[in-house]
């Protein structure tokens, strides 16, 4: 165990360490992670998030009924999650985060059962769901955002205070979005399989809602934030060819329909969907390729997932540290979104061992082998001072705004399970709520990594050490 530890953190770029911090490093490496916790602790970071009326069963002290007035005209929109340290809801990276944690609750089940966590797991799901649901109010027609970003960004209050009416934002035939169409039907989808066994009522629902969104956005093509510019600049789309694909791929994982398995892999050679590129809210051309390897096993796309995951393992950026350093902004969000494609590519049997082992190294650095812990509430020297309004304000009365944005102090409440946004390309990082760049949280940050942690807690066991 000491040695291959060893082996590891020489293979990572640590030439400039001493033999002593070598030793030191192998030596707290030793001490593993405990996975159950991380795991009980991500799913309350999403309850901490939610939005709406809250249920008698809320398990977060410090959070209250907020944003009931959300809706359009009949149309009730209450519900979902916040997206970050702010209360806007912008679905398109909400509905990939939602997919994400569904497909790690499929893909990496036996974790979150190991862990005690199946059902905080659903209930998780569930919770962003049914906003979803509320959000589809007809076959062309998909609710995307509730909430101005810059009268929202201008405020910093617990969302339970907010009274300003809030506008809410859709797409339709005329105004189309395919991205965030397809993206909502892979929700679905994924949520299809993931409460088959367990109601199979709302599972069908899912899959109904997940058909007609999935033909909506593949009829009625172009990017949200080009049809709805209003619901910008924030989360702009890139493309949206991914994500018809990506639907289409979930569609056919969850409805076993060969019609679906013909469209994804002609969508697949319509849009040259050849580069892999890192998963991410805005990006799931890897996420089709695990999909179509999933469901066909054909080798194009086992090959696609090795050479990228390959490169990941033996070429990408990475801290002097060795935390993988693919993006400035919530670099451990893309580490860990890297990875949870590399341990589905392992659980596949591709490279298992060697893409499991880095996912180990990587997660345990994040978690404490780096110095400190990344995640809030769990481990050495946590984060207390990350970017998140309803955390850093005193219980009401006690009224709040940007002097305690400002100050120095903690957070007053603690958002367990968070994991901030993480190191810069040299390792910098300071516990300070002012830095969004490194110290934000979000509910797309959690989802890929949850999902490692769980791929980990199966795969090498931990809560019992
Ligand atoms: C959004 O908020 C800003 C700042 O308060 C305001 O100027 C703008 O008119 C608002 N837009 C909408 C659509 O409410
Ligand atoms: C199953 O889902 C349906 C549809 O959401 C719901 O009405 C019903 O109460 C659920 N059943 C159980 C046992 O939770």
């Amino acid at each position: 165990m000491l040695h291959r530890n060893l082996l590891l953190l020489r293979r990572t770029r640590m030439t400039s360490f001493s033999t002593f911090s070598i030793i030191l490093a192998a030596f707290c490496s030793v001490q593993s992670q405990n996975y159950r916790q991380v795991l009980e602790k991500s799913l309350l970071f999403y309850e901490g998030q939610r939005s709406g009326r809250l249920p008698a069963n809320n398990r977060i002290p410090w959070r209250g009924d907020s944003m009931l007035e959300d809706g359009d005209g009949d149309v009730d929109l209450t519900g979902g999650y916040f997206d970050a340290g702010d209360h806007v809801k912008f679905n398109f990276p909400q509905a990939w985060a939602l997919s994400t944690i569904a497909m790690g609750g499929l893909d990496f089940k036996e974790g979150f059962i190991a862990s005690g966590q199946l059902n905080n797991l659903l209930e998780a799901y569930k919770w962003g769901a049914d906003y979803y649901l509320k959000c589809h109010t007809g076959e062309t027609e998909l609710f995307v955002q509730v909430g101005n970003a810059t009268a929202d960004h201008n405020s910093w209050d617990i969302p339970e205070r907010w009274t300003d009416p809030r506008p809410a934002y859709k797409i339709t035939a005329e105004r189309p979005g395919s991205d965030i169409a397809g993206e909502t039907s892979a929700l679905f989808s994924a949520g299809t399989l993931l409460f088959q066994t367990v109601n199979d009522t709302y599972a069908s629902i899912l899959l109904d809602h997940a058909k007609s969104l999935y033909t909506f956005a593949n009829q009625y093509r172009g990017k949200y934030s080009d049809s709805v510019p209003e619901a910008t600049p924030f989360y702009t789309s890139w493309a949206f060819e991914d994500e018809i694909a990506w639907a289409a791929a979930w569609l056919y994982r969850a409805s076993g329909e060969e019609r679906y398995l013909l469209e994804a892999e002609a969508l697949y050679a319509e849009f040259n969907l050849q580069y892999v590129n890192d998963f991410s809210w805005d990006g799931k051309a890897s996420g089709v390729d695990i999909l179509l390897y999933q469901t066909t096993g054909r080798a194009e796309y086992g090959q696609k997932l090795i050479s990228y995951c390959d490169w990941v393992v033996d070429q990408a950026p990475r801290t002097p540290k060795g935390l993988l350093f693919l993006s400035e902004w919530g670099s451990l969000r893309a580490a860990s979104n890297s990875l949870f494609v590399c341990v589905q590519a392992g659980k596949l049997g591709l490279n298992t061992e060697k893409y499991f082992n880095f996912a180990k190294t990587q997660i345990d650095l994040m978690l404490g082998d780096w110095g400190r812990s990344f995640v809030v509430g769990y481990g050495t020297n946590p984060p207390t001072r990350y970017h998140h309004r309803a955390a850093s304000c005193p219980s009401p009365p006690v009224p709040c705004g940007w002097s305690e944005f400002d100050n120095i102090n903690p957070n007053p409440h603690v958002l367990n399970g968070a994991l901030v946004g993480g190191p810069g390309p040299n390792d910098e990082y300071i516990d300070v709520r002012n830095d969004a760049v490194r110290n934000e949280v979000a509910v797309d940050y959690n989802a890929g990594f949850q999902g490692v942690v769980a791929s980990l807690e199966e795969y090498f066991g931990s809560g019992k050490k």
